[in-house]
């Protein structure tokens, strides 16, 4: 696998796919999405069936710039436009009322509502430029699974179901977008990501409404979710648990920022699929060292979860997800 970022051509290639309502697997800065023509209802099905993805569970639509936000919301509130004034291009999505016709509602799962993004990764933008319409694009993984942040990520996931993988090197933030609802009478958090809900809070000076019933569609407990078992402990368990599963003759890898994993003391077979030096790197490695267990074959990942700051929040969000059986 060439780690060459794609070239003007290929990206002219992928273009025309999109046209002819092929999909293009393709990089952001969160992690790689799986784009299909967002009005393209027949492009959107292969999309949902190559993911293996239920109907009902909405998929992202990315446009090249935030004055597009218009031509695919109506009616969209002041929260949403300093948002996208603010994060975009960024790791942040709105959701607003679907202006009726600029998305296939198959992209929409159905609903009156939509979310948007504009990602900020030089291959993506100019795809989205050179398109110039809404890209449905959910992560390129099979659903369930761990989300890709490299093009043979997404090549060892969905091999031949997707003829186009445009490479932009490893994805910078490596978890996914912060997801803010913009619906309803207070701005709402739906899915922790790569913008922290105290930088969204400060951006529209005034508090979040919490999640109640409106949980995203798709936000499944259970996510993200490696072969091995991943069991998440506290700091003070940690080499407790590892020694313990070690004993009963389970491979095992650990995941901790690098402050953890270097207080406690490990068996020489123990994997460090990763130590990270601080939340932002916990993300940035977070898939790999998940995917990095599978190919090792391990029985189980140990990880201690990182603080709350910045993008931690998010990397807990998902090691609960992976953790959920
Ligand atoms: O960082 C990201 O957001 C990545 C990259 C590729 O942009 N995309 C991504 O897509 O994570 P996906 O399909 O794995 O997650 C999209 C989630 C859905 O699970 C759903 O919860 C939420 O976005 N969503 C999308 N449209 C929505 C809507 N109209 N209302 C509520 N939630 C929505
Ligand atoms: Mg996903």
């Amino acid at each position: 696998m060439s780690e060459e970022i794609a070239s003007d051509a290929t990206i002219d290639r992928a273009v025309m796919a999109l046209r002819r309502g092929e999909l293009v697997a393709f990089p952001t800065e969160t992690v790689y999405g799986l784009g299909a023509d967002a009005v393209n209802d027949t492009a959107l099905h292969t999309l949902y069936h190559v993911k293996r993805r239920p109907v009902a569970h909405p998929v992202i639509v990315h446009v090249g710039s935030a004055a597009l936000l218009d031509r695919v919301g109506l009616d969209v509130s002041d929260d949403a436009l300093r948002l996208a004034e603010q994060f975009w291009p960024g790791p942040l999505t709105v959701i607003v009322r679907l202006r009726p016709a600029a998305v296939s509602t198959v992209a929409t799962g159905g609903l009156d509502t939509v979310g948007v993004r504009v990602p900020d990764h030089p291959v993506a933008l100019e795809l989205l430029a050179r398109f110039d319409g809404g890209v449905a694009a959910p992560s390129a993984n099979r659903f369930g699974r761990v989300s890709p942040t490299t093009a043979a990520h997404v090549r060892a996931d969905l091999g031949d179901d997707v003829s186009l993988v445009l490479d932009g090197g490893a994805a910078r933030v490596g978890v996914e977008s912060t997801i803010v609802d913009c619906t309803g009478r207070l701005p709402v958090i739906l899915r922790a990501g790569g913008v922290s809900s105290d930088a969204v809070q400060t951006a529209l000076g005034k508090n979040l409404g919490v999640e109640s019933s409106t949980r995203a569609p798709g936000t499944l407990a259970s996510h993200y979710a490696p072969r091995a078992v991943v069991e998440l402990v506290g700091e003070g368990d940690f080499a407790a648990r590892v020694a313990y599963a070690y004993r009963e003759g389970e491979s095992v890898g650990v995941l901790a920022l690098a402050s953890v994993i270097d207080r406690a003391e490990f068996h020489n077979d123990i994997v460090r699929l990763a130590r990270p030096g601080d939340v932002a790197e916990y993300a940035h490695v977070l898939y790999r060292a998940l995917r990095e267990a599978d190919a090792l074959g391990l029985d189980r990942v140990i990880a201690v979860a990182p603080s709350a700051d910045g993008v931690g929040a998010a990397v807990t969000d998902r090691l609960r997800r992976a953790s959920h059986r």
